[in-house]
């Protein structure tokens, strides 16, 4: 009998060491005695890190779907999968049942089939969080077309991108969006992105806001009526374990976003047994993720890790503030719900305006509170758990990447004793390692260093789409054999990690990963712009915001500052989207860089977070008198 479900330290204890010591014997047993495959696989695991190259379950045949709906119609076909909470609280929750989930995306997989969509093709999903988002999803692994989510608040520059370079041929969306009191016009956008983008035949729109909108004759098709039309049945196309499942668009620190690949039996696997344990989910129990499915924290425990596991998971269309702070608390209350995950930005947020807001709720059913996302300030890490968690529900402050597909350190509940900001031990399987300056490996505890993976797990992406020589640079040249994740850690003196955030020019604004390249990019394009360099500064809620220095061209002197900075938070908005928005933004004639021309950014870090006692030597730079004046004109 395989662990399926961790109950007690000793037991973590136990099982971590077999996944270590007999990796293959352990993930096989998980595998072969939790989920439905077609074909077993020929051979547990090969993998090469220099390639790099991994491959679990090689030989395996199954479908995902298979896993997450038709196995539980026996068992729990008229329990709830998913509880469906809109913007607006007035409007009903909807509750969908494994039956009614499962007769929907066959559906929709008939209607994908018959819009020309074949296994293997690309699906760009650009919707808001409604059950069409979720459903679309399953449709395509139903039927082996790849789908790549992106999540509806980017701009139309930032969705043609990411249609472009996975040569999306359809794409899913709606006619617009709630988010709080404001619509979208999500149709808008997507009308915009395939200007530039040829390899789009169909576009399907759901309905949401009832907006008029134009749509395309012979391209553009309501998604209503063709589902109307399809059979509600529909065999699952059956695919190797290493088939595609999803892409998944993340940025990098430099040039364009990384679309990582994910495939289909291993991350299954590791979703899911990730799921079980991080959040001891137990039957009954009601989970509530608030993250969006563009995200990978929606892929995997919105979408596949709950289903996987026969769970009701709650998708919520809305945000915190609407219509008052208040609006968590409630729908906790409303669906008593049991496992509660959400980002530090939101906690950090929400604690901004009281905790008297809760005191009026039921929040008796918690059992279990997660954090995700960056590093949870100790403030935040106490105020959730005094408040929200009553001091009963344990945090499982879980620490991984879109590149991990799954939780990677992480407390379990009620198993791993917490330590605030720390997200604690590895979870089964998982190998970290940290590195020093050297390159060398620090062993023993009480150290601190790069965080890197020695071993393959099964959720790890695959691949970047279309470059594989990215991904290898990226994430395998730093150290040899490791995967390097880009984040610090330090180790404590049980063992404990703790993230100290990213050691590379990802900034992570509201949990956001923002690439500062990209955003440059962007403000560059402003005629008045000759260079820009943006930071990091750390910010009470949004746990860091963008400072930029920018330097104009001499026509640009002249001209009003406030104007300028208007324009270029737009021009952002544009191209990446409003996540992307600058806090600051100050001018100055130059830009600190060395002898090779290099922007130097830890200075203007400093400076950005007023720390300007340790810049160190500044008199190696090409311009060093701009350092000064810097320093006297920062905001
Ligand atoms: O820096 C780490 C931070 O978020 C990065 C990954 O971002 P993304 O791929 O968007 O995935 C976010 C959701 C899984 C990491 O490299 N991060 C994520 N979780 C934590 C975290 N930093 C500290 N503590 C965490 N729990």
């Amino acid at each position: 009998m395989s662990n399926y479900h961790i109950k007690h330290l000793e037991e973590y204890y136990q099982v971590y060491r077999k996944s270590i010591r007999e990796p293959e014997n352990f993930w096989e047993e998980i595998a072969g005695e939790h989920f439905l495959w077609r074909k077993k696989w020929d051979n547990v695991l090969s993998w090469d890190f220099k390639k790099p190259e991994v491959k679990w379950f090689e030989g395996a045949k199954l479908n995902i779907t298979e896993n997450c709906l038709d196995r539980h119609l026996a068992t729990r076909g008229d329990k709830t999968a998913i509880i469906f909470e809109p913007n607006n609280p007035n409007e009903p929750a909807e509750h969908i049942t494994y039956w009614q989930l499962y007769k929907r995306v066959n559906k929709f997989a008939n209607v994908l089939k018959s819009q020309g969509i074949e296994k293997g093709d690309r699906v760009c999903i650009y919707l808001p969080m409604i059950p069409e988002l979720a459903v679309a999803v399953l449709a395509c692994a139903r039927i082996g077309a790849i789908h790549s989510v992106v999540f509806a608040g980017f701009s139309s520059t930032a969705l043609a991108t990411r249609i472009n370079d996975s040569n999306c041929k359809m794409v899913v969306t709606s006619d617009g969006s709630y988010r709080g009191a404001k619509t979208i016009d999500l149709k808008g956008i997507v009308d915009e992105a395939l200007e530039q983008c040829d390899s789009v035949k169909t576009v399907l729109v759901a309905k949401r806001i009832n907006s008029e909108i134009s749509m395309k004759s012979g391209r553009d098709y309501w998604l209503q009526p063709l589902l109307d039309e399809a059979s509600d049945e529909g065999k699952a196309e059956v695919m190797n374990a290493e088939d595609p499942l999803f892409i998944l668009y993340t940025s990098g620190s430099t040039g364009k976003p990384k679309g990582m690949v994910h495939t289909t039996g291993g991350y299954m696997v590791y979703s899911a047994y990730t799921f079980k344990n991080a959040f001891q989910y137990r039957d009954g129990d009601v989970y509530w993720c608030t993250a969006d499915i563009g995200w990978i924290t929606g892929h995997s425990y919105i979408v596949y890790g709950p289903l996987a596991n026969g769970a009701t998971t709650v998708m919520f269309e809305g945000v915190p503030s609407y219509p008052d702070f208040g609006r968590f608390w409630e729908i906790i209350q409303k669906h008593k719900v049991t496992q509660f995950y959400t980002a530090p930005t939101a906690i950090r947020a929400l604690a901004k305006h009281g905790a008297e807001l809760i005191e009026s709720f039921d929040l008796s059913s918690l059992k279990v509170l997660g954090s995700v996302g960056e590093p949870i300030n100790e403030e935040a890490w106490h105020w959730y758990n005094d408040n929200v968690g009553k001091r009963k529900s344990p945090i499982v402050d879980t620490w991984w990447q879109t590149e991990t597909g799954g939780i990677m350190i992480t407390p379990i509940p009620y198993v791993t004793p917490t330590k605030p900001t720390y997200a604690t031990l590895p979870f089964i399987g998982i190998q970290p390692a940290l590195m020093d300056e050297k390159g060398e490996e620090l062993k023993g505890n009480q150290v601190e260093g790069r965080l890197c993976i020695k071993f393959p797990w099964p959720g790890m992406a695959r691949t970047i789409w279309g470059n594989h020589d990215r991904y290898r640079d990226t994430y395998f040249s730093a150290y040899e054999d490791k995967y390097f994740t880009g984040d610090g850690a330090l180790r404590d003196e049980v063992g404990y990690y703790r993230i100290t955030g990213r050691v590379d020019d990802v900034i992570i604004v509201s949990g956001h990963n923002l690439g500062t390249a990209p955003i440059e990019d962007a403000i560059n394009e402003h005629p008045a712009v000759a260079e820009s360099a943006i930071v990091g500064f750390p910010h009470d809620v949004k746990g860091n915001a963008l400072y930029g220095y920018i330097t104009l061209k001499d026509e640009g002197e002249s001209r009003d500052q406030n104007n300028l900075r208007k324009e270029i938070n737009h021009l952002i908005s544009e191209r990446i989207g409003p996540i992307a928005k600058l806090d600051k933004i100050q001018f100055t004639t130059g830009l600190p860089k060395t002898r090779s021309g290099k922007i130097m950014r830890r200075i203007l870090r400093k400076i950005a977070e007023k720390n300007t006692d340790s810049l160190g030597d500044t008199s190696t730079l090409l311009n060093p008198d701009c350092v000064q004046e810097i320093i006297d004109n920062a905001l």
